[in-house]
């Protein structure tokens, strides 16, 4: 049996990508911080963590949980946070926004993974994934704090693809998804394209998370590494063994 940590899941992506890999036979230790949102992740098979990824404390519990289980196969870094809305340009950023902002999508995803690398050396295929977007690489007016994180975030994927040879590390950028943070990001807006789509002419509507949380699984050269050079996207999690 995979055992797999989820941030973020009790809605979103988070909630779509532990529904595929519970159905998958994977054991989801799923996180987030309002417990009660998590009920739709525990009925869908996995067992709820609540906490904030921010806290080490919280961290510690779900690497200790992971330990318990067994093992932990795979990682995905999910849990993000967009900053103020409507999205402020960088003249008038609040810089502890900013902060909180890095602590969740840079700082907190190394904090876990530093913790979680052991179980993940020991595991047979072991996967981290990051989550992206494509405002870490274009530079949309607005998108100033959140796209330097996930850049950020991206840049420590490739380097720990590098280093740690005996992990798959996977940045994956979703693509538009209507979620509570796409409504968040949309809050000054007429409500019917999201800005980046506007400003690169994009025409696609925004994707169900269902939708791009059962492409996660197969992902491995196609256009759902990020962008650039992706960390490693030498092989697929999971690979051959599913259950479900
Ligand atoms: N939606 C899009 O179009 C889009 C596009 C590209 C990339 N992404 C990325 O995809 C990921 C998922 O986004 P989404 O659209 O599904 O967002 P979402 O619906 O807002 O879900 C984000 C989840 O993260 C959790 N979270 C936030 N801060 C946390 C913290 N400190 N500790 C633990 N959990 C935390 C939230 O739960 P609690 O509030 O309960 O903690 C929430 O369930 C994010 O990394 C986002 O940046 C989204």
């Amino acid at each position: 049996m995979r055992t797999a940590i989820v941030t973020g899941a009790g809605q979103g992506f988070g909630l779509a990508l532990t529904a595929a890999l519970t159905a998958r036979g994977t054991t989801v230790l799923a996180t987030g911080r309002d417990a009660a949102r998590l009920r739709s992740a525990v009925a869908a098979g996995a067992t709820a963590v609540p906490g904030d990824v921010t806290d080490p404390d919280h961290r510690a519990e779900l690497v200790a949980a992971a330990r318990r289980l067994g093992g932990l196969d795979l990682l995905v870094h999910n849990a993000g946070e967009l900053g103020p809305s409507p999205l402020p340009r960088l003249e008038d950023h609040p810089l502890d926004a900013l902060r909180a902002v890095l602590d969740t999508t840079v700082l907190a995803p190394l904090a876990l993974t530093q913790l979680a690398l052991p179980l993940l050396r020991a595991a047979p295929a072991p996967a981290v994934v990051t989550l992206s977007s494509d405002a870490a690489v274009e530079a949309y007016a607005g998108w100033g704090g959140y796209g330097a994180a996930k850049a950020a975030l991206d840049r420590l994927a490739a380097v720990l693809g590098v280093e740690e040879p005996g992990v798959a590390v996977y940045a994956f950028d979703p693509g538009d998804m209507r979620t509570a943070m796409h409504q968040r990001a949309l809050a000054d807006d007429d409500g019917t394209l999201p800005r980046w789509q506007r400003a690169s002419g994009l025409s696609s509507t925004a994707a169900s998370p269902s939708t791009s949380a059962t492409a996660v699984p197969s992902m491995t050269s196609s256009t759902h590494c990020a962008r650039g050079p992706p960390a490693r996207a030498s092989r697929s999690w999971p690979s051959t063994a599913t259950t479900g």
